[in-house]
């Protein structure tokens, strides 16, 4: 007699509800990220959103820093930065380079005299593979003290409110020597000509392991010839790119990288504050520039110069700053990848 045979019954509802729990968890991990819980919160996409200019999002491309032009080069080491720095980038040598020469500015199609601050991104990767990312901008501090002030800020600029900058200032007391550097700091003609400060600090592990927080500059070799801004606005509106374009084409363009090491109580988390002078400062290396291109078609087009990007023997420090960039950063990137069509490629050998 065939005898029916049950299957052992098996645990349904225990599945169903570790199931719901493990779906429910998920869900309330991406909504904590997403500040769905804490609408005061600042998120990635918040910030990003700040930047955005009264005529729209500039689509395909970054959202501040948008209008920039590719280079690359080498990192000619001198052998000095090992004595701050274990990282393989400082050991003598040449590494390979690739940059980007940009304004601050939401809008890509800025005229170059509009635009106050000037930056450079930076890319080196030495051999064993890890590298050095680094974004760098001219003014000597940062206009602010921490992330959620530069929101302020940014919102404040882009308000209706015709007090919103006024109020801002007010309570924003360290803005004033950003203010008064945007007002009266020289002007030059070229990025050749100008010093990128990375501002933010950094720890640096030397081979015994002692550290050091540093900052790190680069200084231009380049005589800086200060130009007035009447003048700059009578050179057109791309005259940077062009004049780079050019200077390099008759000779490689080089920038001295200098190391900055802080003192004991010196201010480590707020980029709002330079340091004294008389600070101990190593020379690294040389940036040397040797070609330039466009960005539609170039090689910096699609990289995040995120400034958390470190090689062994350099890492982030108590300054709240690269964190908050690097998450900022990385939404932008995600955000003008992903319009691609909208700032389409002519050349048809590069990626799609
Ligand atoms: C919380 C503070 C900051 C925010 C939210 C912010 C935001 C941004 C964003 C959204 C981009 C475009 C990124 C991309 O699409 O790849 C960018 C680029 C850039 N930022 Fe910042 N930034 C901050 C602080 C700084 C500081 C302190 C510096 C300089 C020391 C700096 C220098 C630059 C430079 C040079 C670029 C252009 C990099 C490139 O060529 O890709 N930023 N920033």
């Amino acid at each position: 007699m065939a005898q029916s045979r049950q299957p052992p019954a098996r645990p349904v509802f225990g599945s169903l509800v570790l199931i719901a729990v493990v779906i429910a968890g998920g869900a309330a991990a991406f909504a904590y990220t997403a500040g769905w819980f804490s609408p005061q919160r600042l998120t990635p996409d918040k910030f990003v959103d700040a930047f955005t200019p009264l005529t729209g999002p500039p689509l395909g491309h970054r959202r501040n820093h948008a209008k920039g032009i590719c280079f690359t080069g080498v990192f000619e080491a001198n052998g000095a930065g090992p004595a701050l720095s274990h990282a393989q980038v400082f050991t003598r040598g040449q590494y390979p380079v690739l940059g980007r020469f940009n304004l601050g500015t939401p809008d890509p199609n800025a005229p170059d005299a509009t635009v106050r601050v000037r930056g450079l991104g930076l890319r080196i990767s030495p051999p064993d593979g890890q590298e050095w990312r680094s974004a760098m901008v001219n003014p000597p501090f940062f206009p602010v003290s921490t992330p959620q002030a530069f929101y302020e800020l940014l919102l404040a600029s882009g308000s209706k409110d015709p007090d919103a900058m006024k109020t801002f200032v007010a309570t924003h007391p360290e803005f004033a020597a950003f203010g008064a550097w945007a007002k009266d700091g020289p002007w030059t003609g070229s990025y050749a000509e100008d010093r990128f400060n990375g501002l933010n600090s950094f720890v640096f592990t030397d081979g015994s392991g002692a550290e050091h927080t540093v900052r790190w500059s680069l200084l231009p070799t380049a005589q800086p010839v200060p130009v007035s801004h009447d003048e700059l606005v009578k050179r057109g509106p791309d005259f940077l790119e062009q004049e780079i374009a050019e200077r390099v084409r008759g000779a490689p363009q080089r920038w001295t990288m200098v190391v900055t090491v802080a003192n004991p109580g010196d201010p480590t988390s707020d980029p709002s504050k330079a340091w004294p002078e008389d600070r101990r400062v190593v020379e690294v290396g040389t940036l040397i520039v040797q070609e330039i291109q466009p960005e539609r078609d170039g090689p910096c087009r699609d990289i995040n110069f995120d400034p958390t990007v470190l090689p062994s023997g350099m890492r982030t420090s108590d300054d709240p700053f690269p964190a908050a960039r690097s998450s900022v950063y990385a939404k932008s990137f995600d955000r003008r990848t992903a319009e691609a069509k909208d700032y389409p490629r002519t050349a048809t050998d590069t990626k799609p």
